[in-house]
């Protein structure tokens, strides 16, 4: 995000804990192939170097935190986690995997595995991978608990769309599965039957999963990550603020949104602490996430997504196990802003995954 360059204020904050001697650990950090960092990276270009931004921001971390660390990349195979777990005998697997085979759906796979090898890892069990992932079935769960969330209905592939009559245009259109705003622009906000069946399909077509078909929430976007097994911290709320948005369009967060720093840079896009919240809207953000996180089965730490609407009410959009951990990236921003450095984090992180 473009606020990426600024200090993170917790760099100075209190870190309780350095004071007791951490056990050093030996590391194992399971990547993508493709993102594995060089051991020298003065080499890259910017645009290289982002890339393995996170891997190599952890790396550096965890080198900072005083751990052993080891490099693996994996593309398609398991015996060579297998392989470095038992031969090398690391205390925990810092797991950076977002994908397997290519496939966002198999990440659950790889840390089903590493429970079957016996090895603690980081971040978010199989269930909550599981729960969280599916948009309809994280709703479901939560409709369960009264969390209030968008009317939605789901368009399998191969199927035609129906609409429900008690749910009213303007709708979204998102991929049921996918993740980083994928198939997300302003298209993706229908206000007709046409444009709804040109959009499903595209979503069928292009993108290649179910659709998920949402009442449009206008209003303001929220996001709240939190972190624990058990005992849970909810980060401050922060929201996306795009300053040049054209007369009469709506706040989404697009693919161009999220990922373009160009587009960023145009529209002034950033994500900064949420200011001036409605009276009893921060209390409940922080017990409404924490309750969501349970529910989801999710463990280590996640980010759950909201939109709060014009009168004032919360809606959920998505919980989002595993984010980003780069140390310019929202969740080290919120954590830096709840008095928690990089290096705290990324120390609290391991010490959820050897304690589950
Ligand atoms: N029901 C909705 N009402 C308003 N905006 C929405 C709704 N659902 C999604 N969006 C917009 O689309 C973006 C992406 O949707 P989201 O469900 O968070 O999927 P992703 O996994 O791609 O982040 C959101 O950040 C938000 O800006
Ligand atoms: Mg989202």
């Amino acid at each position: 995000m473009t606020d990426a360059k600024k200090k993170s204020a917790g760099d100075k904050g209190p870190d309780r804990r350095k004071k007791t001697r951490r056990k050093k650990l030996r590391v194992l950090v399971l990547m993508h192939e493709d993102l594995v960092p060089p051991d020298d990276v003065s080499g890259l270009s910017e645009s290289e170097f982002h890339r393995i931004k996170t891997e190599s921001d952890i790396l550096g971390a965890l080198e900072k935190l005083g751990h052993e660390t080891r490099k693996l990349g994996v593309r398609d195979a398991v015996l060579p986690i297998r392989h470095a777990v038992e031969e090398w005998e690391p205390d925990i697997v810092f797991n950076l995997l977002d994908e397997f085979q290519g496939e966002a759906i198999y990440d659950q796979h790889v840390v089903a595995f590493l429970e079957l090898l016996r090895v603690p890892y980081t971040g978010n069990n199989p269930r909550g991978l599981v729960l969280a992932r599916d948009k309809a079935l994280s709703k479901k769960v939560a409709m369960y608990h009264r969390i209030q969330v968008p009317r939605f209905f789901t368009v399998r592939r191969n199927h035609r769309v129906r609409k429900p009559k008690r749910i009213d245009f303007p709708l979204i259109v998102k991929s049921l599965v996918e993740e980083a705003s994928m198939g997300i622009s302003k298209a993706s906000i229908v206000r007709d039957q046409d444009a709804l069946e040109t959009r499903v399909e595209f979503m069928h077509e292009r993108i290649g999963t179910d659709a998920i078909v949402e009442q449009f929430i206008p209003g303001r976007e929220i996001y709240v990550g939190v972190l624990g097994n058990e005992r849970l911290i909810a980060l401050p709320p922060r929201e996306l603020i795009v300053d040049e948005l054209e007369p009469g369009e709506d706040l989404i967060a697009t693919e161009s949104l999220k990922h373009n720093v160009h587009y960023q840079e145009r529209h002034g896009v950033r994500i900064q602490g949420a200011k001036n919240l409605p009276d009893g809207i921060a209390a409940a953000l922080e017990r409404v996430s924490k309750r969501i996180y349970r529910m989801l089965s999710l463990e280590g730490y996640a980010r759950i997504d909201y939109r709060l609407s014009e009168d004032g009410k919360l809606y959920f959009l998505e919980a989002n196990p595993n984010p980003e951990l780069a140390n310019y990236e929202e969740l080290a921003h919120a954590a830096a802003k709840a008095g928690i450095s990089y290096e705290n984090l990324i120390q609290r992180i391991l010490s959820l995954g050897l304690r589950r």
